[in-house]
């Protein structure tokens, strides 16, 4: 049902349908040698991500300093089977290889976290100098194999030592997470470009301090939730001036949160519009998008959530949303999947469309939903008129080595394919988008499931810490070689 109602409708633009229509003719033509749908843009970034609390594991080694995700980790109860990420992929150690793996994809760009206990153990005051040099060679050996590192400062790995000292909910945390940034463009700017202050706000102080599911496990109050989440907020803006006052040469700063995503129903303007109230909508709740992105792009936090919230609020100085806000050069979006939506019956007003019984879904229940890498890149842009980065997609399969020695992962391929070909159009209908980052590069540690979603490219015996290359990761080659020609139209 909803496959055909994906050909049908799309976008209420005039012009999009008949691109649509244009192309539907193309990919029936293209066997008679008709030309394929248009090019991804030539500069196109097209990527792997990865974060260090999931790959590198080392977790005590040459100086580092725990952090909350350690800490989280070793409490019984709270991860799959008491999985950890103390090895993980082992990245710390095996860098060379994993760069040897990016390089044999054809990889133009890596995204990577730095662990920030790992260069401040105790998150501020000394550094430790093997952790620094440990990014050095990291930095080192992309930029010798011809891949832009994209670094990602915080991927929810706070540093113990900080979180003993209140953590996100002492404003302090302002001041440590912007000598934090200043450190590492100090020390980075030379040879890194492209920056990301904070992944995914929603996950680390929503998940971490309001639902408790993922590291430090707090369940804290609405108003100390809202606290938490201010001095985020103040701590992207803040690293966002450190990072460019610390710059060897002028550098290019985004942030990165999860994308809520709506697709909407029809190509009704009704449907549009009721998609757009959902995106922007806020809830006494943490998966929305306005309040963690309106602040730091509009300089203002949203009016429903200030009526929705009233005295439960923090009291801040106004100068906190100058702050804030900083110019971007892009944001980088998280996109896996996305729910439809229709306009309510006597709007305005949305309403969830319901998944068909049987609807495709990947090994962690995530929705099959391609169009969402269409519109979610589009209706950020529409309110944020920056450029767009996918800094993630991607899923979870179970893979295993099959007994001819190679991962056969057609879904992950198909599920790929589908929701590059709608980058693509909404590319080609005008928002602006930088690259596209696959997660993963590697099965690695994912959170509160352990070892057992894998999402990687590559596959990970975490025993033998042997790789091998997925089908997906071969056919990824080929669409980076062919610049997306692959990808079917
Ligand atoms: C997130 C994180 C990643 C996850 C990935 C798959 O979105 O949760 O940025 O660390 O591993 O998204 O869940």
């Amino acid at each position: 049902m909803r496959g055909v109602s994906r050909r049908r409708f799309v976008t209420a633009s005039a012009a999009t349908v008949a691109g649509v229509a244009a192309k539907t003719v193309a990919a029936s033509d293209r066997r008679a040698g008709a030309p394929a749908a248009p090019p991804y843009p030539e500069a196109f970034r097209w990527g792997c991500a990865t974060a260090a609390y999931q790959i590198e594991g080392a977790w005590n080694e040459d100086g580092k300093g725990p952090s909350v995700w350690d800490m989280f980790a070793h409490r019984p109860g709270t991860i799959w089977r008491g999985h950890t990420g103390d090895v993980a992929c082992d990245h710390y150690h095996r860098y060379r290889d994993d760069v040897a793996l990016m390089k044999q994809l054809g990889l133009r760009a890596y995204r990577f976290s730095v662990s920030w206990p790992r260069v401040l153990p105790e998150g501020a005051g000394a550094t430790s100098p093997r952790g620094l040099e440990f990014y050095d060679r990291l930095i080192d050996a992309l930029l010798g194999a011809g891949i832009e590192p994209w670094l990602t400062c915080f991927h929810w790995d706070l540093p113990l030592a900080l979180y003993r000292r209140g953590g996100w909910l002492n404003r302090d945390v302002v001041q440590w997470f912007a000598d934090y940034a200043g450190l590492l463009s100090a020390r980075f700017s030379d040879r890194v470009t492209r920056w990301i202050t904070q992944n995914e706000p929603q996950v680390f102080v929503g998940l971490g301090q309001l639902d408790g599911s993922f590291a430090p496990g707090d369940k804290l109050a609405f108003p100390e939730y809202l606290r938490a989440a201010h001095h985020q907020l103040l701590a992207h803006g803040r690293a966002v001036q450190a990072l460019r006052a610390g710059a060897k040469r002028p550098l290019q700063v985004g942030y990165a949160p999860a994308s809520d995503s709506y697709i909407p129903a029809s190509d009704s303007a009704a449907d549009l519009e009721a998609t757009r109230l959902a995106m922007w909508r806020v809830e006494r709740a943490f998966w929305h998008n306005a309040w963690w992105v309106d602040p730091v792009l509009l300089g203002r936090y949203p009016e429903e959530g200030l009526a929705l919230y009233g005295t439960d609020m923090p009291s801040f100085p106004a100068s906190d949303l100058d702050v804030m806000r900083q110019p971007l050069d892009f944001l980088g979006i998280n996109v896996y999947n996305g729910r439809y939506v229709k306009a309510a019956a006597g709007a305005p007003g949305y309403e969830i469309v319901p998944e068909p019984a049987g609807a495709p879904l990947t090994a962690n229940d995530w929705s099959l939903a391609p169009l969402a890498l269409y519109w979610a890149p589009r209706l950020f842009h529409e309110r944020y008129r920056v450029p767009i980065a996918i800094t993630e997609n991607g899923m979870s399969s179970r893979d295993w080595v099959a007994l001819d020695g190679q991962v056969h992962d057609p879904l992950r391929i198909d599920l790929t394919a589908r929701y590059l070909r709608e980058l693509r159009r909404t590319i080609a209908d005008g928002t602006p988008v930088l690259g596209y980052f696959h997660w993963s590069l590697l099965d690695n540690f994912e959170w509160a499931s352990g070892y057992k979603d894998r999402f990687g490219l590559v596959h990970v015996d975490f025993t033998t810490q042997k790789r091998v290359l997925k089908d997906s990761a071969h056919w990824y080659r080929e669409v980076i070689a062919t610049n997306g020609a692959v990808v079917p139209a």
